[in-house]
């Protein structure tokens, strides 16, 4: 008997959990060594497959849409982030696009809290100092950072994240500020204590700490511009644990380098896995591996997101997760 489940192909490997589930419902097509597909190969995949489960690094431009067979009508992505899929177009081509929300957004919050702790406290530094076996014991003088208790932060995209960063942060004694492009409930930001600034200009111009939780779209690429950059205190530090290109990172390490900024703890970086080793090199900065959302929790329920976005798609339903041009 021909199988009549929908043909899945996942492009990279995900928990086992996940993937024996899928191999229940669906006749899919899994990369066991985890090796990230060429373009090429996306291609093929697209041409044949009645679903593709994409993830971040896998470029899905206009080019690739036109591989698409007529039997790709679900590109169900793995993760809350679509900036690397061109949904228009595959509106436009009558396919439609799901993610992963919801589910990463209190483990993005704890590493955000994590890394606004982490330069202005040194924990790095710290740490580096013990395993160089040079540490002479404690003194009044030495390893000092900076206290961030009665600090501002602000909060660039109230969304998920950045309310669930607001809670974190609030309960460490900052002060909360965000600036959104819609004003979040009034309830919510008593809840939070939050002030919004319509203006992300002067926000900027007023934070000790700046950390961003909006998604990349063309209108937030670079939205923290050289100018931009400029407007903040120069003792202020940056945490991007949201997307790299969202900020000029040539101009980031510009200021940095010249002492004009405080810090910067970055788990996302403008080109990808491809660190700028000057950025390396600097001593007040934390990078991190896009580990934001990196937890086994996390990952078993961005896989449980899938399922059910293909399984609804499938039974002939709207998706619950599915993204639409407007939203982003
Ligand atoms: C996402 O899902 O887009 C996140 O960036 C992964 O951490």
């Amino acid at each position: 008997m021909p199988d009549s489940r929908p043909r899945v192909v996942v492009t990279r490997k995900l928990p086992e959990q996940v993937e024996a589930r899928m191999q229940e419902l669906f006749d899919v097509t899994l990369n066991h060594d985890d090796r990230p597909m060429s373009a090429a190969e996306l291609g093929e995949a697209m041409a044949h497959a009645d679903v593709l489960v994409p993830t971040l690094g896998d470029h899905l431009d206009a080019g690739l849409m036109a591989r698409a067979g007529a039997n790709l009508r679900l590109i169900a992505n793995f993760g809350a982030g679509v900036d690397h899929i061109d949904v228009e177009t595959a509106r436009q081509r009558g396919i439609h696009v799901t993610n992963t929300p919801g589910v990463l957004a209190e483990d993005t919050a704890d590493m955000t809290m994590a890394l606004i702790l982490a330069v202005p406290r040194r924990l790095v530094d710290g740490v580096k100092l013990i395993e160089s076996g040079e540490w002479g014991g404690w003194a009044p003088t030495a390893m000092l950072g900076h206290r961030i208790f009665g600090k501002r932060l602000g909060i660039i995209g109230m969304g998920r994240i950045g309310q669930a960063v607001a809670k974190r942060a609030a309960a460490f004694g900052l002060e909360i500020h965000y600036h959104n492009r819609k004003r979040v409930h009034g309830s919510v930001e008593e809840d939070l204590g939050a002030t919004y600034w319509e203006s992300l200009d002067q926000m900027l111009a007023r934070m000790d700490v700046v950390s961003i939780h909006c998604p990349h779209t063309p209108g937030t690429y670079h939205l923290l511009s050289s100018r931009r950059l400029r407007l903040m205190k120069p003792s202020a530090y940056i945490v991007n644990t949201a997307r790299g290109e969202i900020v000029d990172e040539n101009a980031l390490i510009r200021m940095l380098e010249a002492g004009e900024l405080g810090g910067a703890a970055l788990d996302v970086f403008e080109h990808g896995h491809e660190i700028n080793p000057r950025l390396a090199a600097l001593p007040n900065v934390t990078l991190m591996p896009h580990m934001g959302s990196a937890t086994v929790e996390s990952r078993l329920e961005m896989g449980e997101k899938v399922i059910i976005n293909i399984k609804t798609f499938a039974d002939g339903h709207t998706p619950p997760d599915r993204v639409v041009p407007a939203m982003l």
